[in-house]
């Protein structure tokens, strides 16, 4: 395996299969599911009126861990026989088994009749998995990862269904969140991403949408050919067992799964070879790979506890520039942070989306879908419509992505402002926007930032949050004083996203478009873009 460094704590071959480790606990939240657009944590689930919008059943959350009060009606191990009939957020299934609570069924499809063996319970409803299917759905096809079943990895929801079927049943979840928070009726259609079965990708042409604004020319992202819907993630996060074993978590567990190959891992990282290294005293191991097709445009990052106080950091004399970096409390203790240390590769890496270059760090957020940021970018563009002497609000900016393709088309005439927590990220995207003086990256917090009244006289708005969406200060900034009159929101969970349109519709805000993008294809994950209009 070129290039990758384990902790020095062990660069031995691993010394087998994982079998002899004791699976964890299964606990709440524990989902090893993409983490926000890039592989990064998006913040913790958002609060009580997501969770009320969550599961098809208008009932219960499938996610929640509600401890049992009464004797429950199923027992974990008990297999039944249920009518699937409808899809619930978080890629859970739902069956209604006559005279029994509800059922939140893994590894099936709606339709179809199958064999569920119940995994957890509680008073109001239980989990299972579908592990033998009595009347198959035509959607259904086989998974193409092996790990891809009941008991195995919990990266994926949705590997046993066709691609188109995959976006329609997310389109349903959209709706259905639209429908029961909102009270919107919207008809959704989830676009595949470039590389996944687009009109451009049958035909063999380049679906990058044209904008005569934006240059396009040479580094513009082409999508490397990879079967549709596989090997696209271009971020990763292992997590490492206590035999040194890098895999991926069971579905709400702290299990790790020898999955041995990611496929749908991006091309870049699977070469590393990083499950076949023995990561002994990890806890994880991060993966990333730049978009842009330059020599060791990849970052491995080894993850400790910072706690346990071990001795860390890459290799002497190890390939790339490994630059060891800690973020953990140095004197640890409980609440210290795990410890981060790149092993191989770049701190920074090379990305590329709107005609540009772009520069994040390794550990900094990006898309992980290669043709995510271009199409997000160009459904941003859209939704606000610039024109020269406009002014740009990017809250929630990272490394300046909209900040940065919204910035040539107001000129110098206009102004464009991103507010972004993350200092790293605010290093970055000022770097990134170094070619126009008349965009600025300031380093705070939304909820601060939205009441600074220099910001009420935007026009355009764009927001990027993770998964628990706006702040209040957001919502109050938007309903309140500023003079903004189109806002672009980014959502990467259609419960979030429901709630705040409410509030920005009750707050005067009309939701004019609503597009969503598999931008996380065999997983549950839904990427929207809704264009806003503010009515006076
Ligand atoms: C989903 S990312 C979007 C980044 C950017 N729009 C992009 O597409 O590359 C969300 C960003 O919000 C930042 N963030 C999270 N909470 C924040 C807060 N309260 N204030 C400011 N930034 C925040 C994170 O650091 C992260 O960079």
């Amino acid at each position: 395996m070129p290039g990758v460094v384990p902790p020095a704590q062990g660069r031995q071959r691993r010394p087998g299969a994982v079998g002899g480790v004791a699976p964890q606990a299964a606990r709440a939240g524990a989902v090893a599911a993409p983490r926000g657009h890039g592989g990064q944590p998006r913040d913790t689930a958002a609060g009580g009126a997501v969770r009320a919008a969550d599961g098809a059943a208008g009932g219960p959350d499938p996610q929640e861990g509600t401890a049992p009060r009464e004797e429950p009606p199923f027992r974990v191990g008990q297999e039944i026989d249920v009518a699937i009939e409808d899809v619930a957020q978080g890629g859970w299934c739902v069956a209604r088994p006559e005279g029994l609570p509800v059922m939140f069924v893994r590894h099936a499809l709606p339709g179809e009749r199958v064999t569920a063996r119940v995994t957890e319970v509680t008073s109001k409803f239980a989990r299972a998995d579908a592990v033998r299917v009595n009347q198959a759905s035509p959607d259904r096809v086989t998974a193409p990862c092996p790990s891809a079943h009941p008991g195995g990895c919990g990266g994926c929801d949705w590997q046993h269904a066709s691609l188109p079927a995959q976006r329609a049943l997310k389109a349903a979840v959209v709706e259905q969140q639209l429908r029961r928070v909102a009270g919107l009726d919207r008809t959704v259609t989830v676009e595949p991403l470039a590389g996944d079965g687009t009109a451009a990708d049958i035909a063999g042409t380049d679906d990058m949408p044209e904008t005569d604004a934006i240059e396009t020319d040479a580094i513009e992202a082409r999508p490397a050919a990879r079967p549709p819907g596989l090997g696209w993630r271009t971020r990763v996060q292992f997590a490492v067992d206590t035999q040194g074993v890098a895999g991926l978590r069971a579905h709400r567990s702290h299990r790790v799964v020898d999955v041995g190959d990611c496929l749908i891992a991006h091309q870049g990282i699977r070469d590393l070879g990083v499950t076949a290294e023995n990561w002994s005293g990890a806890t994880g191991v991060e993966v990333a790979s730049g978009g842009l097709d330059a020599a060791e445009n990849y970052a491995v990052t080894v993850v400790e506890d910072a706690a346990a106080g071990r001795a860390s950091g890459p290799r002497p004399g190890a390939k790339g520039q490994p630059r060891g970096r800690s973020r953990g409390n140095p004197r640890g203790g409980r609440a210290a942070r795990p410890r981060r240390t790149l092993a191989a590769g770049r701190a920074f890496l090379a990305e590329q989306a709107g005609g540009r270059l772009w520069q994040v760090s390794a550990d900094g957020f990006w898309q992980v879908h290669p043709a995510a940021a271009g199409r997000l970018s160009q459904a941003v563009i859209e939704a606000l419509d610039p024109a020269p002497g406009d002014t740009v609000l990017d809250l929630y900016c990272g490394a300046g992505l909209f900040a940065g393709v919204l910035a040539p088309l107001v000129g110098q005439d206009g102004a464009v402002t991103g507010i972004e927590s993350d200092p790293a990220a605010v290093r970055n995207g000022r770097q990134n926007l170094a070619d126009f003086p008349w965009a600025g990256l300031r380093e705070a917090d939304v909820a601060d930032a939205a009441g600074d009244p220099e910001l009420a006289s935007c026009r355009l708005v764009v927001a990027d949050p993770p998964r628990a969406g706006l702040a209040r200060a957001v919502i109050d900034y938007l309903t309140g004083d500023s003079q903004a009159e189109r806002f672009a929101y980014v959502s990467c969970d259609p419960a979030t996203l429901a709630r705040d349109l409410a509030l920005l519709i009750a707050g005067g805000w009309r939701l004019d478009q609503l597009r969503a993008f598999d931008a996380f294809p065999m997983t549950h994950h839904v990427e929207c873009v809704a264009t806003l209009i503010r009515l006076r």
